[in-house]
């Protein structure tokens, strides 16, 4: 069969690596990729958001399954527009990823469905949002309601902190159209978890837990990026948390979007808060995670694209999923600066010897050719992701092998999976 994969970081990297295992696979594109991809997949350089571009390609090219990694195109309703034409996609439709696009939606759908989340009010109004806040205090949440490229969730510590976030979204607009409504959310503490799963909208299979840092720095201090490295499984996800989150979670959003006449297809995506043994979604996202993909694939058996299938044709319910007892940890080098202001174009050193590593693969995420180079050209360059009888030995492959790697101004978190020895 014939694959597309759209879209070109790590996430997508990984997508693709696991595709090229599988028998039935005989050709991967991706659209538009990256240079490690390129070494598995035909890339070919259409923009993610260029829907009729996509279309035309998958259909010239007679493609058998197409596979979405960011969230932009599925908001925007790619799906829909492929299943129009008569192919086969693999991802929620434009109203199913409603459950991403709009952090409102999301919050009242799980009101509505007795969703476990934290307590919110949604304001249109910035002087009702202020008032609010004052009335409240801080630690305090601020979201703006659309999509706002992992930038419009604000944590205030102070009610100026936060005042200033509502300022910014909703009086300044910098996040356009997705801060006319903002939600402001009562601050949860605990241990953050990934939990992600595939369903066709009926049947929900689960993937292994994992679990992601956001902040730039070690000690999750400093400000959010797009993750900087990932691990799994997570220890925080007990049996007994994991059993509540599919009854609690899973179970009621999957049929309350067939409820709503947004039946949901793909991989549904929990970023959760874990207090005291029970969780608390955060949000939901319509689509794998990154990078908690790197390590969720390497320790996956079974197929990618007959999982693929399945979801398309209905019929996951025929399908169970096997994991490699081994636990894998993905480290992210990013560029100097990231996640603010960075220079591209730096070039990577060490790739190749670190390819000799057993159980060690390096997926790349802002990466380019450059005078027969590979170059950075994202913030995050590379998740080196390594696999291990336990968390402590995945951890010390992927450092051993990220101390291969160089380049100029590059930088990584030290501290990834520490959270799961320290349990
Ligand atoms: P989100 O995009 O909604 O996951 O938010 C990004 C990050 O902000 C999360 O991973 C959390 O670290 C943090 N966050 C979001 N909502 C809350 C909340 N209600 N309480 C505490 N932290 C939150
Ligand atoms: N790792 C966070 C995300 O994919 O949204």
């Amino acid at each position: 069969m014939k694959v597309l994969v759209i879209g070109g970081g790590g996430r997508e990297h990984a997508i693709v690596w696991k595709l090229a295992q599988s028998k039935k696979v005989e050709k991967i594109y991706c659209c538009p990729g990256n240079a490690g991809i390129s070494e598995l997949a035909e890339c070919v350089d259409i923009s993610v958001n260029d829907h009729e571009g996509l279309v035309n390609f998958a259909k010239y090219e007679w493609i058998d399954m197409t596979i979405v990694g960011p969230e932009a195109p599925l908001s925007k309703g790619i799906v829909d527009v492929f299943e129009k034409r008569g192919l086969r996609i693999m991802g929620p439709t434009k109203a199913a990823a409603e459950i991403e696009a709009s952090k409102v939606f999301a919050k009242e759908f799980m009101k509505k469905y007795n969703i476990p989340t934290a307590e919110y009010r949604v304001f249109t109004s910035y002087l009702h949002a202020e008032e609010y806040v004052r009335m409240k205090g801080a630690p305090i949440v601020i979201k703006a309601d659309g999509l706002a490229a992992g930038k419009g969730v604000i944590v205030a510590k102070t009610v100026d902190e936060a005042i200033e976030a509502l300022k910014k979204i909703m009086k300044e607009r910098v996040f356009g159209d997705a801060g006319e409504r903002v939600v402001v959310e009562e601050c949860l503490t605990g241990e953050e978890a990934s939990y992600l799963v595939f369903t066709d909208g009926d049947t929900i299979l689960p993937m292994a837990s994992s679990q992601d840092h956001k902040r730039v720095f070690d000690n999750d201090e400093g400000p959010n990026t797009g993750g900087m490295g990932a691990y799994s499984p997570a220890p925080v996800v007990t049996p007994e948390v994991e059993e509540k989150i599919i009854e609690k979670v899973m179970k009621p959003a999957i049929r309350g979007l067939k409820r709503e006449g947004r039946k949901y297809r793909g991989v549904l995506y929990a970023g959760l808060m874990i207090k005291e043994g029970e969780p608390y979604v955060l949000e939901f996202n319509c689509r794998f995670g990154d990078p908690e993909t790197q390590p969720l694939l390497t320790r996956l058996n079974t197929d990618l694209l007959e999982i693929a299938m399945a979801i398309t044709e209905g019929r996951l319910s025929t399908m169970m999923l096997e994991w490699k007892p081994e636990a894998s940890v993905c480290v992210v080098a990013a560029s100097g600066g990231y996640p603010g202001s960075y220079e591209k174009g730096k070039p990577i050193k060490g790739l190749d010897r670190v390819k000799e590593l057993e159980d060690v693969v390096v997926f790349h995420a802002g990466t380019a050719f450059k005078d027969g180079q590979i170059v950075t050209s994202g913030g995050r360059v590379l998740g080196v992701t390594a696999l291990g009888k336990d968390i402590r030995q995945a951890r010390d492959r992927a450092y051993q092998a990220l101390g291969m790697i160089e380049f100029e101004g590059m930088h990584y978190r030290k501290d990834i999976g520490l959270k799961a020895l320290k349990r």
